[in-house]
């Protein structure tokens, strides 16, 4: 809008300003999430585990996964990396998050949601359930 604004003001008058030190960069891009490969919990994915903590509370995840996310027997599984996570790799866990698709290739069943997420926010989710063992 305001380069917009900008070239059309330097078209009616014919000149060429040059606002110096006024040019507004674009946004900075949203970083991708840390990386695609989610290793063991370091110092440079601790962020990224933050993250996937915080995506998991404002998800409601522990309402049926519980607290610790072990799982409500007869319920829902445990999600930790020792429990159903485990059998997921990134990929199908994004797609899971993303479709409810399984990763056998099944279809989550009720009243597990199917989410909608973006990598953005499941990347980090994985890297959290990963954490906990
Ligand atoms: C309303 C309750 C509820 C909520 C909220 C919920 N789950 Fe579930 N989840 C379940 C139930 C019940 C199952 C078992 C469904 C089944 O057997 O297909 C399940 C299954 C799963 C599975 C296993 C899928 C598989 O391979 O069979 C994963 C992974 C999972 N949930 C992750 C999550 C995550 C991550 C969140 C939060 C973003 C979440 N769930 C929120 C109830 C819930």
């Amino acid at each position: 809008m305001r380069l917009l604004t900008t070239a059309t003001l330097t078209a009616a008058f014919g000149v060429t300003v040059i606002l110096a030190g006024t040019h507004s960069s674009p946004a900075a891009a949203p970083k991708p999430a840390a990386s695609n490969v989610v290793k063991k919990p370091t110092a440079s994915n601790a962020a990224l585990i933050t993250q996937g903590k915080a995506v998991a509370n404002s998800n409601g995840c522990n309402s049926c996964h519980t607290a610790t996310y072990s799982g409500k027997k007869g319920f829902s599984p445990s999600i930790r990396s020792t429990g159903v996570t485990k059998q997921y790799t990134l990929a199908t866990w994004e797609r899971m998050m993303n479709t409810g698709v399984t990763e056998d290739g099944g279809h989550v069943a009720k009243p597990m949601p199917v989410y909608r997420m973006s990598a953005k926010d499941s990347a980090p989710l994985y890297a959290f359930m990963k954490s906990l063992k």
